[in-house]
C-alpha cells in the first residue's frame, strides 16, 4: 500500500516548502513519489520553480512527480449537478448568478475533493509515497467523521431518501426541485466521504504539523494535535520551521527575537513530546528549486528517514460513559511513560489548556473542546497512562478565565 504523508498547519508556516522538500528527498532515495497540492495559487509550482499540471502528474526530476489538484475541475466533474442546484437556489433568492456559483463551493469540500484525489492516486498502485501539501483543517475532518452532517445527520438521511421520492413526484408542478443528478451526486459524495474517513485512519497514513516558533501558531497547533489524536489520526511528527540561526553577526536587534523563539521552542517540546519534533532554520534565501529544497530537507531530517512512519502511538485519547440520568463523564487519558507510580502531579488548568508538571517535566496540552465546560475531578496513574476525570456540570469556569487547581497524586 502507498505511504501517504499529509502536511498541515497555519498559513505561511512552510507547508509547501517542507512538503516539496520531503518529496524531493524520497525521490532521491529511489521512491516513486508524488507531491500533491490543492492550493489554487500554484504555490507548489512556485516552490519547485517550474509549471505543474493541474490534470495529471508532471515529471519534475527522476522519481518525483507533482500535481496541483484543480478543485474547480473536480467540482464540475463530480458535483456539477449539486453545484447547479445550490446555485439555482441562491439565485432564486435574488443572489446574482456568478455570486451564487461562488457560494455553491461549500467550505471544506475543496479539501475533500483533494483528499479524494489522493485516495485515487494511492489506490492506483503507481506510487510508493504521496506527500500532500495544504491539508485538511480540523473542520474538514469533522465533516469526514460524520459525512451525513452535510444533509443534517440521520434525520437528514431519512428525509433525503423521502425527499428524493417527493421531488420526483412534485417536479412537474414546481420547477426548482433538485433532480436525480443532484441526489445521485450527493449520495455518491456521502459514500466516498465514508471511504475517505476510513482511508485516513489506515496505518500507512500520517499527518505532520508545521508551525513556527511563535505564540499563535503554537496555540493553534496544540489544539489541532489534541483534535487529531482524539479523532484517531496518526500525528507522526511536528515540524518547527523558520527558526532564527544562533549567530553573533545577527546583531542586537535580533537578540530579542532569538530569545523569544528559544522560549517557544521549549514550549513546543513541552506540548508535543514524545512525538518527534524536527527543526528547520530560516534560510538565507527563499528555498526555491529542487537543489534548495533538497538541502533544506537534508538539514531538517538529518539521519531520520523522511518517509518513515516516525511515530505510531496515540498519546492522547478520551474515554466517555453516560449513566442513565447522570451528567456525562469523561476520562482524558495521556501516555506519560516516564512517570513514577508515586510521583506527585501538579495540574493547572488555564482556559482551554491544561498544564501538567511532574518533577522537572512540564507538559501542556489543549483540552478537547467537549471538556471546556467540564469540572475536573480525580486523576490516577496506571500502566504508563495518566487518567483525568472530567464531569459535565455546573460551576466550571468559563473557558477564558484561568482556573488554577492543584491535585496531589493518590
Ligand atoms: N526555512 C525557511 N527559510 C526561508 N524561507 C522559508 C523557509 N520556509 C519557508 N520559507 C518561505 O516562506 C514562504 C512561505 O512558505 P510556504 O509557501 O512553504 O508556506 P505555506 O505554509 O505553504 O503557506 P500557505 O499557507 O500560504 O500555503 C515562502 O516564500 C517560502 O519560500
Ligand atoms: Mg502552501
Amino acid at each position: 500500500m502507498t505511504r501517504v504523508i499529509i502536511y498541515s498547519g497555519k498559513g505561511g508556516t512552510g507547508k509547501t516548502t517542507i512538503s516539496a522538500a520531503t518529496a524531493t528527498l524520497l525521490a532521491r532515495s529511489g521512491q516513486r513519489t508524488l507531491v500533491l497540492s490543492s492550493d489554487p495559487a500554484h504555490s507548489l509550482a512556485d516552490a519547485i520553480g517550474m509549471p505543474i499540471s493541474r490534470d495529471r502528474p508532471t515529471a519534475i526530476v527522476p522519481g518525483l512527480y507533482g500535481l496541483e489538484v484543480d478543485t474547480i475541475h473536480e467540482w464540475r466533474h463530480n458535483l456539477g449537478g449539486f453545484q447547479q442546484f445550490v446555485a439555482s437556489t441562491y439565485s432564486n433568492r435574488g443572489v446574482d448568478r456568478s455570486t451564487a456559483a461562488e457560494l455553491a463551493n461549500q467550505p471544506g469540500l475543496d479539501e475533500i475533493l483533494a483528499l479524494q484525489r489522493v485516495m485515487d492516486e494511492a489506490q492506483s498502485g503507481r506510487w510508493d509515497t504521496i506527500v500532500l501539501d495544504t491539508a485538511p483543517t480540523g473542520n474538514t475532518l469533522r465533516l469526514l467523521a460524520y459525512p451525513e452532517m452535510i444533509i443534517g445527520g440521520d434525520a437528514g438521511k431519512k428525509f433525503f431518501r423521502v425527499y428524493r421520492g417527493l421531488a420526483n413526484f412534485a417536479r412537474p408542478f414546481k420547477r426548482d426541485l433538485p433532480d436525480d443528478r443532484f441526489f445521485d451526486e450527493v449520495g455518491t459524495l456521502l459514500e466516498r466521504m465514508d471511504q475517505l474517513a476510513n482511508f485516513l485512519l489506515s496505518p500507512k497514513i500520517s499527518l505532520r504539523l508545521v508551525l513556527n516558533p511563535e505564540k499563535l501558531p503554537l496555540l493553534e497547533t496544540r489544539r489541532a494535535y489534541t483534535f487529531l489524536n482524539l479523532y484517531g489520526m496518526m500525528v507522526d511528527a511536528v515540524m518547527v520551521n523558520k527558526i532564527l540561526p544562533r549567530r553573533s553577526d545577527l546583531g542586537p536587534y535580533f537578540d530579542y527575537w532569538v530569545s523569544l523563539q528559544r522560549g517557544y521552542l521549549q514550549e513546543i517540546d513541552d506540548s508535543f513530546s514524545p512525538t518527534p519534533i524536527f527543526r528547520t532554520v530560516l534560510q538565507e534565501g527563499e528555498p526555491i528549486g529542487i537543489p534548495a529544497l533538497e538541502a533544506i530537507g537534508r538539514a531538517t531530517f538529518g539521519e531520520a528517514d523522511a518517509g518513515a512512519l516516525l511515530f505510531d502511538e496515540r498519546p492522547i485519547w478520551l474515554e466517555q460513559w453516560n449513566e442513565e440520568g447522570e451528567p456525562g463523564q469523561y476520562e482524558l487519558c495521556m501516555k506519560l511513560p516516564f512517570m513514577e507510580e508515586d510521583e506527585t502531579v501538579n495540574l493547572s488548568r488555564s482556559g482551554p489548556d491544561l498544564g501538567i508538571s511532574l518533577g522537572r517535566i512540564q507538559r501542556t496540552i489543549a483540552l478537547p473542546r467537549i471538556l471546556y465546560d467540564c469540572v475536573m475531578g480525580n486523576h490516577r496513574y496506571e500502566d504508563g497512562v495518566l487518567r483525568l476525570e472530567f464531569r459535565e456540570g455546573s460551576g466550571a469556569a468559563p473557558a477564558d478565565e484561568p482556573d488554577e487547581l492543584r491535585v496531589e497524586a493518590a
